[in-house]
């Protein structure tokens, strides 16, 4: 519908040109927008207002113009012009239910796929080997997850990376405190504690000095290939993948051991990405160590910014390994978009390996790289979210925590559900709720935590959501009729029914901006229409025209449909029952 808008006041414009009233080298963009409440319409438009200066007249002349070409159709039903000179268009009632009826059997409920399927890149949650995942890496898995369903949905050939941190001078000693567990025949139980296992191995490091020389050995040999060092590393590295794809299960994220591309991967790539670099002249040695010089970044001196890609002892860093990932990602996936999900800290080291991987021509123009940068997670007090002792949270406790919490929530419905359905409505809740806080914020801020405020039913929470849905799914356990044709005959239905059509507009736009809230907060006010829609046209009641109950059970099947749809995308269960 915005579309066609659109288009009708494009030819409007271009007669406007044809006629010489409005001069032939105008350049405007025509903007149609979804209106905020019915009393501006379905859709308006400021284009008068655009165009009052080029034309040399009052914006509400250009109004009365533009709406006398505007022919009234089966689109359009009415128009109006509406203070200052803004056009409103009112959607026409016969157009909605023939867009619904036809959403309804559509499979991808009217979401019209990307027009030319791309191959992207998904950088997201990249934890770090022998690290307990942090708080932080749940935003990444989170809203990254959610990202690659959207773009998959569109018909993208997405490519999951899972840029685990596996690399590095730590897995020396890493490797030698694993040797020292295993003589001390550890129990897997005392190895699966991560942080733990860290801290030991670091004091190790600090204290013993024989312990830090055969340390430093075991980081020559890992590079050099050796047999041992590999297999242990291999074994560190499946002890904490193991442990992630297990809270991956939980959290229903769509990542599997095949989508690690850990930083490791690129290791062997760095030795000749560096030398190519000094061959044709992009970097230069300085003390020692090698730098790429940047006229898209200055120093504090305005002179171009150097960056490190070899330390003088020969190390290479972690934008070193960026430079050859994005590298490899055009060159082996061909990909079209990258698209990194990490915290915002990391946005000037994201974009200046980016920069260089351009100047070096491994990065053709064409190819886009976005940081989907985020924000902290904060606590109720607006400080990092910490456990009360002031200890880092563990994802694997949060998640119990919001399962316990959920239990709370449900304890009181009395539904007849068998335990365990109630378990799978208790795990849904908990996890939809955790996922949904974060999914639902705008990921650019920082934001905060507060159990209160997700696992409830009331407001823009996936409680809410979930509960939507079970009821609409409800209504159809209760009567054998079924959906027919949709037929408005309230205003309710009518709100209803243009929200639908808005769900592939919302569905591009937040696969364009990778940025789910877009999505979240549709959902959220299609649940509230529905909920309007609901109190006040009766569907069961005896005294409802047949072909009304039809109708409206059509009009509640697509409410369910695109809520699970929306929520799937979200990577969030619905229940039929809870
Ligand atoms: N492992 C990193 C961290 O824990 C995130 C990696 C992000 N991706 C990348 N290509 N640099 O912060």
């Amino acid at each position: 519908m915005k579309e066609y808008i659109q288009n009708l006041l494009t030819d409007i414009v271009s007669g406007l040109k044809n006629e010489k009233l409005l001069p032939e080298n105008t350049q405007i963009r025509i903007m149609v927008e979804n209106t905020k409440d019915k009393a501006h319409g379905d859709y308006a438009s400021n284009i008068a207002m655009m165009l009052a200066r080029p034309m040399q007249k009052k914006p509400q002349e250009i109004a009365l113009l533009l709406t006398s070409r505007i022919p009234l159709n089966d689109r359009i039903s009415r128009v109006e012009i509406a203070g200052p000179g803004f056009i409103n268009f009112f959607a026409s009632k016969e157009f909605l239910e023939n867009q619904v009826n036809s959403l309804l059997k559509d499979p991808l409920l009217g979401v019209k796929p990307a027009r030319t399927p791309e191959t992207v890149v998904i950088d997201y949650s990249s934890p770090n080997v022998a690290k307990e995942m942090a708080v932080h890496h749940i935003r990444s898995t989170v809203i990254g997850d959610a990202v690659a369903r959207i773009l998959e949905f569109l018909g993208n050939r997405v490519i999951r990376a899972n840029h685990i941190g596996d690399w590095g001078t730590q897995f020396g000693m890493l490797i030698a405190c694993l040797e020292k567990k295993e003589q001390e025949h550890a129990s897997s139980l005392e190895l699966a504690d991560l942080e733990a296992f860290y801290r030991e191995a670091k004091k190790h490091y600090d204290e013993d000095p024989e312990f830090a020389e055969k340390a430093r050995g075991y980081v020559v040999k890992l590079q050099s290939g050796d047999e041992y060092c590999r297999s242990m590393w291999q074994k560190l590295v499946k002890i904490t993948m193991d442990q992630n794809q297990d809270i991956y299960r939980r959290l229903n994220i769509s990542l599997s051991e095949k989508d690690v591309m850990g930083e490791s991967l690129y290791n062997p790539m760095l030795k000749p990405l560096v030398d190519d670099l000094i061959n044709r002249g992009l970097a230069r040695e300085d003390q020692g160590a090698i730098v790429v010089y940047l006229n898209t970044f200055k120093d504090k001196e305005g002179n171009p910014r150097g960056v490190i890609v070899r330390k003088s002892d020969g190390g290479y860093l972690y934008t070193t390994t960026d430079i050859a990932c994005a590298k490899y990602r055009w060159e082996h996936f061909g990909a079209k978009r990258i698209i990194v999900f990490a915290d915002s800290r990391q946005h000037e080291h994201l974009l200046m390996a980016w920069d260089i991987a351009r100047m070096a021509g491994y990065l053709p123009d064409d190819v886009l790289t976005e940081h989907g940068s985020f924000g902290m997670m904060l606590g109720k007090d607006g400080k990092p979210f910490k456990t009360r002792t002031g200890g880092t949270v563990k994802l694997k406790e949060l998640l119990d925590e919001a399962e316990n919490r959920a239990r709370e929530l449900m304890s009181d419905r009395n539904d007849g559900l068998s335990p365990e359905e109630k378990n799978s409505v208790v795990h849904a809740v908990a996890m939809g709720a955790v996922k949904y806080a974060d999914l639902s914020k705008n990921r650019t801020t920082d934001y905060i935590f507060d159990w209160d405020n997700m696992l409830t039913f009331d407001g823009n929470t996936a409680p809410y959501l979930q509960y939507a849905y079970s009821r609409i799914r409800s209504i159809f356990r209760k009567t054998s009729a079924v959906p027919g044709a949709i037929k408005i005959t309230a205003p309710e239905e009518e709100n209803l029914l243009l929200k639908f059509i808005k769900f592939s507009e919302v569905v591009n736009g937040a696969a364009e901006k990778a940025m789910p809230h877009l999505l979240c907060a549709y959902l959220y006010e299609l649940a509230g229409l529905f909920m309007k829609f609901y109190e006040s046209c009766p569907v069961l009641k005896s005294d409802v025209p047949e072909d009304v109950r039809q109708s409206r059970l059509a009009i509640a099947e697509c409410a369910a449909r695109i809520l699970k749809t929306g929520l799937g995308l979200l990577g969030i269960e619905t229940l039929e029952r809870m």
